[in-house]
C-alpha cells in the first residue's frame, strides 16, 4: 500500500471513529463492545425505557416530567419543551441527543435516570441507548401489532361456512319434491 493511500485510510479510520459525538466512558465502551450484533426495538431497546424512564417520560400524561415522553418516535424527537432547539433523541445524532448526554452524565444534577427515583442504568443499558440512537434510533410496534411474516389463510371459518352451506343444501335436497317446497318461497 502507498504512502498515500495509507494516510488516507489512516483519515478514515480516526473519522469514523472520532464523529461518534460524545467520548463514552471507558467502561460504557466496554459494555458496547458486548451488545448483541443486530439491535431489536422491542428485545433490547424498548425494556430500557420502559423501566428507567417511562414512569416520568412514558405515556402517563398525569406523570410526565419536563414535557418529555419517550414512548413514540414522534414525540421524543420533537423540538424539547424547556430547551427550544434540543432534541431528547436525534436520529443518528450522539451529540444533538440529550438523551445521551443526561445518561452519560456524572452530575447528579443532570443525570438520569434522576438518582431519587433510585433508578439507575447499568453500562450496558447505557451502551444499548447509545447504539439505538447512532443507529437511527428506530422504534417498532408492540409484535402483536405487527402483521405475521407468514399469513396463515383463515382455514377454519372458512370450512365452517362451507360445512353449513353444504348441510343446508344437503337438507333442501333430501326434502321430498312437494308441491309446497318446490314452488312456494
Ligand atoms: C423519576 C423521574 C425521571 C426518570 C425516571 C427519568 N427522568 Fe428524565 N427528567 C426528569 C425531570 C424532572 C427532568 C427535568 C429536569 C432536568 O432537566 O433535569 C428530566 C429531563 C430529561 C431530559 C431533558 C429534557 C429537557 O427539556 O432538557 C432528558 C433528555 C431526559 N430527562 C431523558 C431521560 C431518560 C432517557 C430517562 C431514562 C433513562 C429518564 N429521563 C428518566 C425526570 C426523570
Amino acid at each position: 500500500m502507498s504512502r498515500i493511500e495509507n494516510s488516507i485510510l489512516g483519515l478514515l479510520v480516526f473519522a469514523s471513529v472520532s464523529c461518534g459525538g460524545p467520548d463514552l466512558p471507558k467502561s460504557v465502551e466496554m459494555a458496547y463492545e458486548k451488545l448483541p450484533e443486530k439491535l431489536d426495538f422491542n428485545l433490547h431497546v424498548k425494556p430500557i425505557l420502559s423501566d428507567k424512564c417511562f414512569i416520568c417520560h412514558g405515556p402517563d400524561k398525569a406523570k410526565v416530567k419536563a414535557g418529555l415522553q419517550l414512548h413514540l418516535p414522534e414525540l421524543a424527537y420533537s423540538e424539547l419543551k424547556d430547551n427550544p432547539g434540543k432534541y431528547a433523541v436525534k436520529p443518528g445524532n450522539l451529540s444533538k441527543s440529550e438523551t445521551v448526554s443526561r445518561i452519560l452524565s456524572d452530575d447528579l444534577e443532570l443525570v438520569m435516570p434522576k438518582p431519587e427515583s433510585h433508578l439507575t442504568l447499568t453500562d450496558y443499558e447505557k451502551a444499548m441507548l447509545v447504539r439505538w440512537i447512532d443507529e437511527g434510533a428506530e422504534y417498532k410496534d408492540h409484535w402483536a401489532f405487527l402483521p405475521p411474516e407468514n399469513i396463515e389463510p383463515p382455514l377454519t371459518p372458512l370450512i365452517i361456512l362451507f360445512w353449513q352451506s353444504w348441510k343446508k343444501k344437503d337438507s333442501t335436497l333430501l326434502q321430498k319434491p312437494t308441491k309446497k317446497s318446490c314452488c312456494e318461497d
